[in-house]
């Protein structure tokens, strides 16, 4: 599967893009289903800090509702001999070069029912800033994404902004998930619905959101990431909204290393 030029110049000019051709087979889909499922329901990577609820305050015995799970290949090897994979690799050389290097980065589970909206933020605005990016995120449903369960939006152009101010979801820093502070730039934003297996595409600073799942079934979602080495960044900014965090997540992840 190679993507077309005005696939390209679409990506380039708009900062995301939407493929709703299933990137594989229903056969690996059910099997990556059946993998997710079995990662989520045994808590893999609990203890760890590798699984916790990116909306909540993560506290035992309370309902999560946008469970994660970072590096899902770490408890399921077997997704990385995924079909998929494959697929991702060569639009992500199409688009970035082909020094990009891809994997599959994590797998958010949205619950029917009360799985909580993914607010408005910018991948980039959770990571080091003081590191320059050249990044794309892949987003493969494991069903049907629609707008009742979930499917993500995006503000085209959005990939040309500096990163814009956060806060963690709510304003409670011990929410691991950011929301942007002024989501009134988020106005024009456009819903991507994808089959199972179709993806969409976007950059590190690309604004995108997600409802929340209304709908009676799980929306299941496996993000890979793609992208260039990062470089020094060219002068000096903070993100000050990672630095007041205090979460349950990271205390696990700290404890484990112990
Ligand atoms: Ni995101």
């Amino acid at each position: 599967m190679h993507l077309t030029v005005d696939q390209i110049r679409s990506f380039h000019l708009n900062g995301f893009l939407s493929i709703s051709e299933p990137i594989t087979t229903p056969d690996e889909i059910e099997w990556v289903r059946e993998s997710y499922d079995r990662m989520f329901s045994q808590r893999e990577g609990w203890s760890a800090g590798d699984q916790f609820d990116l909306a909540g305050t993560d506290e035992k015995g309370k309902q999560e509702t946008l469970p994660q799970v970072l590096n899902p290949a770490k408890y399921a090897p077997e997704l990385n001999d995924g079909k998929f994979l494959g697929v991702v690799q060569t639009i992500v050389k199409e688009l970035l070069g082909n020094d990009a290097e891809v994997g599959i980065a994590h797998a958010i589970f949205k619950p029917s029912g009360h799985g909580a909206p993914t607010p408005w933020h910018q991948d980039e605005a959770y990571w080091d800033p003081m590191q320059q990016y050249k990044s794309i995120s892949v987003w493969m449903p494991l069903q049907e994404a629609t707008v009742e369960n979930g499917c993500l939006w995006f503000v085209p152009g959005s990939h040309e902004w500096e990163v814009l101010p956060h806060r963690s979801i709510g304003g409670d820093v011990r929410v691991h998930g950011l929301e942007m502070v002024d989501t009134s730039v988020c106005k024009n934003a456009v819903a991507c619905p994808l089959p199972a297996g179709g993806i969409t595409i976007h950059r590190n600073r690309t604004a995108h959101y997600a409802g929340p799942n209304t709908s009676d079934i799980p929306r299941r979602a496996l993000i890979m990431m793609g992208g260039l080495p990062s470089v020094d960044y060219p002068g000096t900014r903070s993100f000050p909204w990672n630095e007041v965090k205090q979460t349950a997540r990271a205390e696990r992840e700290t404890a484990s290393r112990r």
